[in-house]
């Protein structure tokens, strides 16, 4: 079957640009199907809101949009299934065929995050449970038990009859299932399962006891089922245990939509579901083992858009699958969920845009097309009103479909790449959250410290889990690795040994895989290879000053005091006269191997002391901006792969800002066809291609 949705190739990219998106060289691209625009821009649709006499206007609009994709049937349930077992897809059909119309295609959700009331009051155990023992009502979304098999046969049918119906529709490329996965279930089965799960892992309870350490205030278990089930206020290791055990729910929880889907479906039609940046409610890489693409959903975390934090959950999110991802909904200028629903400055939605280009999205998709006529969102950001008129926004989102057209062809089949990596690890983050000791110890605000000055001077960076192969980067930060095992030890001084330049931030090493204390003190196995420790923690009250290599500045929420038990163990940074504690005490501690070293930081340090290190780092590696020069503020991004580079330029400040090229570039959104200087507006944005 031919496609319809596409819109012909020539009409977008052009002759040149089509010979350049052949087949094998879109290894990068997040997805792949036939005539594949290189960037999509997409949008959140709901045609079951709406009378269908109105879907063609709708429709009409997106195409002047530029909008080449829309998300369909997520929470639809009681509409494709409006009695149990009598399915309704007539009208999904329709809308289907009428976006193929418009030439924009579908990604289908599955709408397992919204059952139908018929379904939750006869089987009133699909509910979940909270941790207090309270069953969900209907009425909101996310009130399923992910763990009831009731709940999963349900999920499993609507979801095999969707791809019964849908696996062949050329107009399909993909499946997004659930929506941002985020609640579990207290409930008896998840009680049940969760002492399975810990059985067939320990074997015994002897070995739980054990490991668990479980004579403390008398916690031994004689039978799996006495473990209670908690999220807060428990051993140590049992909490870790619940999070390791949320996360394979979740991916089962995936793989039961997966064995209904994949049987029916063309390859071509991708597999994810839609995820929340940092969000920690279950280990992002166990999920993610089993669906083909990582999509994720760009709300900026604070009141204002802050780039470099908005850049790392990009990286973030390409570090699930190693590859190039879909945003899959984003803000159009504005949310309905903060305290104060600011809206994004006028250009900074299209800034963002080009952002998750830079960072590696192929797609970036708009939550929502229209305001729904009712329901809990009335108030959030949109692109048309709920009269289907155009709102504000919609031009710049028109804008950045024209230059995603545009720029395609030159960045098909491209990726970032980077010399440098930083580490995310659920487990650790887990631990230090469970214990934070100073709640001002926020795991992610002190990754992102770290990733900081990391991205502003080395201009790409990758944000990995602790499994991925480390041998392809010249520096590697651990902001905190609390919970480390033997394994990834010997991991860490191998790459140090053939020459890699590792850094290891507070906290890191404390604890082993059953977050038990290590036997030796801080950083626990890495100890001897860095000749050095800490000889003890301290939760800071107030700011403590530091001197030494990289200059004067101060550390606060967290100072460790170190040791140095080697000759060749350099102290590089010390604090002054603070508690007396850590007085003239080691605060960094650095020791090469080889052509390789290990560095300890002990030390929640200011942004500008961290800055120094991070350069010092940096050359001692060998890593190189991608562009020198570049203004404050200013972001430089780069694609490259396939024989092709592309650089993205992003002002992020509201003031113009100038960028000068060591050579003449074309920029392929700008006006001028060859620019030896770029002059950026404020939220100016120029996509720059090598001279043929
Ligand atoms: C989430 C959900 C969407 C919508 C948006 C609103 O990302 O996935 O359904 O509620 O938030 O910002």
């Amino acid at each position: 079957m031919s496609s319809s949705c596409r819109r012909p190739a020539n009409v977008f990219i052009g002759l040149a640009a089509l010979a350049l998106s052949a087949a094998p060289l879109l290894r990068a691209q997040a997805t792949q199907y036939p005539n594949q625009p290189p960037l999509l821009v997409g949008a959140a649709w709901y045609p079951e809101q709406w009378p269908e006499s109105q879907w063609d206007q709708d429709l009409d609009r997106m195409e002047a949009a530029h909008i080449d994709l829309v998300r369909v049937g997520e929470f639809a349930w009681s509409t494709m299934e409006p009695s149990e077992g009598h399915y309704d897809f007539g009208w999904l059909d329709r809308a289907i065929a009428a976006a193929a119309h418009h030439h924009i295609c579908v990604v289908l959700g599955t709408p397992t995050a919204a059952p139908p009331a018929w379904l939750t009051t006869k089987y009133p155990q699909t509910l979940r449970v909270d941790e207090n023992g309270r069953r969900a009502e209907h009425g909101n979304r996310q009130q399923f038990s992910f763990t009831d098999p009731k709940y999963r046969q349900f999920a499993h049918d609507i979801a095999e009859q969707m791809a019964i119906h849908f696996g062949h529709n050329p107009d399909v490329v993909g499946w997004q299932l659930d929506n941002e996965y985020a609640e579990p279930d207290f409930g008896p089965t998840a009680r049940e399962q969760f002492h399975a799960w810990l059985q067939k892992k320990y074997g015994t309870i002897a070995s739980l006891n054990r490991h668990w350490a479980t004579a403390y205030w008398s916690q031994t278990y004689d039978n799996f089922d006495e473990i209670p089930v908690r999220q807060d206020r428990e051993n140590p290791a049992l909490l870790l245990e619940w999070k390791r055990f949320v996360s394979d729910t979740w991916k089962s929880y995936s793989e039961n939509q997966i064995a209904a889907i994949r049987p029916h479906a063309d390859p071509r039609q991708f597999i994810t579901t839609n995820t929340m940046g940092w969000f920690d409610g279950f280990n992002e890489y166990t999920v993610h083992s089993v669906l083909d693409i990582a999509a994720w959903d760009d709300y900026i975390s604070t009141d204002q858009y802050d780039y470099i934090d908005n850049g790392a959950r990009h990286d973030l999110a390409r570090g699930f699958k190693m590859k190039n991802f879909w945003v899959m909904e984003t803000e159009p200028a504005f949310v309905n969920w903060r305290p104060t629903n600011n809206p994004l400055l006028k250009g900074q939605v299209r800034d963002m845009a080009w952002q998750a280009i830079g960072h590696g999205a192929d797609a970036v998709e708009y939550w929502q097309w229209r305001s729904a006529p009712n329901g809990q969102e009335e108030y959030h950001g949109v692109l048309v009103g709920a009269d289907g008129t155009p709102v504000p926004v919609y031009a710049e989102v028109q804008q950045v479909g024209e230059e995603f057209a545009k720029a395609g062809p030159a960045i098909a089949g491209t990726s970032p790449h980077s010399e440098v990596a930083l580490v995310n690890d659920y487990d650790s983050r887990w631990a230090i959250d469970f214990q934070r000791h100073s709640a001002a110890f926020d795991p992610v605000n002190e990754i992102v410290a770290f990733y900081r000055p990391l991205r502003e001077q080395s201009q790409a960076v990758d944000i990995i889990s602790i499994d991925t192969p480390f041998d392809r980067y010249k520096v590697l930060e651990l902001p905190a690795l609390n919970v480390i095992s033997q394994q990834t030890a010997d991991r860490l001084m191998e790459y140090v040994r053939n020459g890699g330049h590792l850094l290891l931030g507070p906290r890191t090493g404390m604890k082993d895989e059953y977050n038990a204390l290590q036997p030796e003190r801080q950083p626990g196995p890495l100890m001897s290879f860095l000749g050095g420790r800490v000889d003890q923690f301290y939760a800071l009250d107030s700011s403590v000053p530091v001197s030494g290599d990289f200059g004067s500045g101060t550390a606060s929420i967290w100072a460790e005091q170190l040791s140095v038990q080697s000759p060749d163990t350099k102290v590089e940074t010390r604090y002054g006269r603070s508690n007396g504690w850590l007085d003239d005490q080691p605060a960094v501690i650095t020791r090469n191997v080889g052509r390789g070293s290990i560095t300890y930081v002990g030390a929640w340090l200011d942004p500008a002391t961290l800055s120094k290190l991070t350069a010092h780092l940096l050359d001692e590696a060998g890593v190189q901006p991608i562009l020198s020069g570049v203004p404050e503020g200013v972001e430089v991004c780069r694609r490259s792969g396939d024989g092709k580079s592309v650089l993205i330029l992003i002002n992020h400040n509201s003031d113009p800002a100038q960028v000068a090229l060591p050579k003449p570039m074309r920029d392929l959104i700008g006006s001028q066809a060859s620019v030896n200087s770029v002059d950026l507006p404020g939220f100016g944005v120029a996509v720059l291609a090598p001279e043929r």
